[in-house]
């Protein structure tokens, strides 16, 4: 009866939803969720700054419109900071940060922190998702263990795992054409947490348990990192060899079967891959295993930002630059989002060596680095000045290529967005 009526709620979309932390992830969440008319959306934000924003049917993420915001609050979208309102909800989705501690062990502070501000108002007959990345094991520590003693888990409380598999900015895919993983606790908890979305969702996979649906997040990450951390050694190689790695990758990408293009670059940054691999290489390292391969593609993805750094170092000496301009200091192409990104990591490098700067981005409009703040310039001041070397750190589709290669007189390519046919353009 129970379950009946928290699954008659879902599908005839009357169901309450409550999603806590409204960032990269749980903003489209809400918004998926609208889009598909339900009409009980209630977001939990900590930030006050990005509910009065809501509140005003503005965006505080870049790539997501304001007229979607607008959209999203004409179908009754509410926000608040009080954790009061969870014990009117039918369903709960935690999409909170899971950042690493300063010793690289995943810092799961803030689901803990929620579960404390949450549990009090917890009623029976809810559904609780962690969509969060997390180490395996981590939705039993933080949440079952917490609600097995109060409630029958799969009888009246059920507990699910969904990772989000979010690609911001990326306009080819949605959850129109994005599988979603999810598991459940029991049976029982998988069959509602399905329920829930495949109405959001084209696709749904099920898996067996939670710690393999945990783990599948991290494998794709990881999968990721290690081809990237290939690329980027190759890349070392190639310049060495005096070949373009770019023009490998599109020769090797002709072969039908057995290969997955994954190209190189300045560094890896964001919330996903630079941390989730850290997540196994502890995980594994507590229980005594030694995860060398993971470790190993880390180590050569976390270089690149000196690697470009030290190729900067001599061109600048070579050529005598006066000024630096770089472009893109976001952590990857159309979107704002400067966490953990090479840009950053390379300024802190030219702050150190009290060597100036200035930055073009699009999106970022401004950077607080070691306490100095620097605003984007324009694209229009390479026109004043002379001797410029320009570095291409994320390629936003939005900057003019060609006015950086008429204006700047060398150019560091770390994205490959140049042919390499011209003397003043070096791959980095
Ligand atoms: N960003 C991505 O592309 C992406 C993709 C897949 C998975 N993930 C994972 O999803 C999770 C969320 O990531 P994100 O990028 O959306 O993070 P985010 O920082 O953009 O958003 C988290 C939001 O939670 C809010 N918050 C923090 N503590 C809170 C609390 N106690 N109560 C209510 N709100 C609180 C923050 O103010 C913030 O707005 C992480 O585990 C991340 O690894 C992120």
């Amino acid at each position: 009866m129970i379950l009946k009526n928290l699954e008659r709620k879902i599908k005839n979309k009357t169901a309450r939803i409550g999603i806590i932390g409204i960032g990269y992830v749980g903003l489209p969440l809400a918004i998926s969720f609208s889009n598909k008319n339900f009409k009980n959306i209630i977001g939990i934000e900590k930030n006050k700054e990005i509910i009065k924003k809501l509140i005003k049917n503005q965006s505080h993420i870049s790539h997501i419109s304001s007229e979607k915001i607008k959209k999203l609050n004409n179908n009754n979208f509410k926000i608040t900071d009080n954790f009061n309102v969870t014990k009117i909800l039918d369903v709960i989705i935690i999409c909170l940060p899971t950042p690493l501690k300063k010793n690289s062990s995943p810092d799961m502070s803030f689901i803990k922190e929620c579960m404390k501000d949450l549990i009090k108002f917890l009623k029976p007959n809810q559904l609780i998702i962690l969509e969060s990345t997390v180490y395996p094991g981590a939705t039993d520590d933080l949440i079952v263990n917490k609600l097995k003693k109060k409630y029958t888990i799969g009888k009246n409380f059920f507990i699910a795992y969904s990772p989000e598999r979010e690609d911001p900015g990326n306009q080819k895919f949605s959850s129109k054409n994005v599988t979603k993983l999810v598991s459940g606790k029991t049976k029982i908890c998988l069959r509602v947490a399905k329920t829930l979305y495949s109405s959001v969702f084209n696709k749904v996979w099920a898996l067996s348990n939670i710690k393999s649906c945990e783990m599948t997040k991290l494998y794709e990450n990881i999968y990721r990192s290690i081809n990237i951390g290939m690329a980027n050694e190759m890349k070392l190689i190639c310049n060495k060899l005096g070949v373009d790695i770019y023009e490998i990758i599109e020769a090797a990408k002709t072969k039908p079967f057995g290969f997955n293009a994954f190209y190189p670059g300045p560094g890896l940054g964001g919330h996903c891959i630079p941390i989730d691999p850290l997540f196994i290489t502890w995980w594994a390292k507590k229980n005594k295993i030694n995860a060398e391969f993971i470790s190993l593609s880390h180590k050569i993805n976390k270089k690149m930002p000196s690697y470009v750094f030290n190729k900067f170092l001599k061109i600048k000496e070579k050529y005598k630059i006066k000024n630096i301009f770089i472009f893109g200091v976001a952590y990857k192409k159309n979107i704002d989002d400067i966490r953990e990104s090479p840009a950053i990591s390379l300024i802190e490098m030219l702050i150190k060596k009290k060597i100036k700067f200035r930055y073009h981005d699009p999106y970022v409009k401004r950077i607080k680095v070691k306490s100095i703040i620097v605003n984007s310039s324009k694209i229009s001041y390479l026109k004043k000045i002379k001797n410029c070397l320009a570095i291409i750190i994320t390629d936003h589709d939005k900057i003019n290529y060609k006015q950086i290669e008429t204006d700047c007189d060398y150019i560091i390519d770390t994205r490959g967005r140049y042919k390499k046919d011209n003397k003043k353009i070096f791959s980095a």
